[in-house]
């Protein structure tokens, strides 16, 4: 990231709620339910499935962390009703995490129950390393008893390859993704070759070890060399899918397509988009620049 950019991701907090929902409002489908559904039916008839996400993170209150819980339960009936190809995906501290990992844990348990008992799936996803560990042991827990779960591994963190190694053999489903929090050096590579490197290295040993994998990414590079990896491993269209984010490069995510490869986009809704969005325009620094000229051309 240059100096402007730079600049312009710090600057980004006192820029009005407004405006950045504005110029965000492409990586979110919008503040209900129903505006998930279009974006779902709109995405299914291009081909591709969905993963549905309810906006929202480090809950501290039992009763919140409960009724996220709740809407989570009920988007299984919603999926169904409307004949949506949508898998849904949560974090753990929306869950309660950071209230008691116990209840977190019970949380997931009734919404993994809930998609089996519509033969769905949850993706948990990976929140920063302070919650790797419980994550990953929640996972394999849940796979083993009730199966339709799917994990999330970032490969910038140095302990990825070891975690695909402590995987179970059998019916291992996870997303591979870069990981996009900010973690310290101590545990996660930062230059961004090598984390390109890793993200090939993981895949790789996720293939040779039989996973099922969601390769997450925009990037162009790590598209072209998962699709190298399928060929080298014979894979078959139910041993992996491409993972894309809404409102990210749908240019890339046709080409996937017509290519013939499965894709799935990552579908967040919810009232509470500002965190997701302040994160997503981070990540793109050329969209927070129009962010800013929005800012400034207003005042
Ligand atoms: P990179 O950041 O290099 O982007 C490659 C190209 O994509 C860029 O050059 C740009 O053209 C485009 N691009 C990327 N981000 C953009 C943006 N915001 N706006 C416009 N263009 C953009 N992370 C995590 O820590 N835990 C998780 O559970 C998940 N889950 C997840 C699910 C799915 C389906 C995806 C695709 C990603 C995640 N991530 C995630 C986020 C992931 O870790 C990573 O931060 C982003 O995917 C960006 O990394 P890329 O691999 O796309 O490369």
């Amino acid at each position: 990231m240059n100096l402007v950019s730079k600049l312009v991701v710090r600057l980004l907090p006192i820029v009005p709620k407004g405006i950045v929902g504005f110029v965000a409002k492409r990586y979110v489908a919008g503040s209900k339910l129903d505006d998930a559904v279009r974006a779902i039916r709109e995405i299914n008839s291009q081909g591709a499935s969905a993963t549905l996400d309810i906006l929202g993170e480090s809950v501290t209150d039992t009763a919140k962390a409960l009724d996220f819980t709740a809407q989570y339960i009920g988007l299984f009936d919603r999926i169904a009703e409307d004949h949506l190809d949508s898998t849904v995906s949560i974090k753990p501290t929306m869950l309660g995490l950071k209230i008691d990992p116990a209840l977190c844990r019970q949380n997931i348990e009734r919404i993994v129950r809930s998609a089996k008992g519509h033969g769905s799936s949850v993706c948990i996803d990976m929140e920063d390393s302070s919650t790797t560990g419980f994550t990953l042991s929640a996972y394999k827990d849940l796979l083993g008893t009730h199966g339709h779960v799917t994990a999330v591994l970032q490969a910038c963190l140095r302990r990825t390859l070891d975690d695909i190694s402590a995987l179970p053999t059998e019916g291992a489903c996870i997303r591979l993704c870069k990981g996009i929090y900010l973690e310290p050096r101590a545990i996660a590579w930062r230059d961004y070759q090598t984390v390109r490197r890793n993200y090939v290295a993981a895949l790789d040993k996720l293939m040779r070890r039989g996973a099922f994998v969601g390769i997450a990414t925009h990037d162009e590079y790590l598209v072209h060399e998962a699709l190298a990896l399928i060929d080298r491993h014979h894979l078959t269209r139910d041993r992996y899918e491409f993972q894309m984010l809404l409102g990210v490069d749908p240019e890339l995510r046709r080409i996937i397509i017509s290519l013939g490869h499965p894709l799935r986009v990552y579908v967040p809704f919810g009232s509470e988009w500002y965190a997701y969005s302040t994160r997503r325009l981070r990540e793109n620094p050329a969209v927070a620049t129009h962010v800013m000229k929005a800012f400034f051309g207003l005042r």
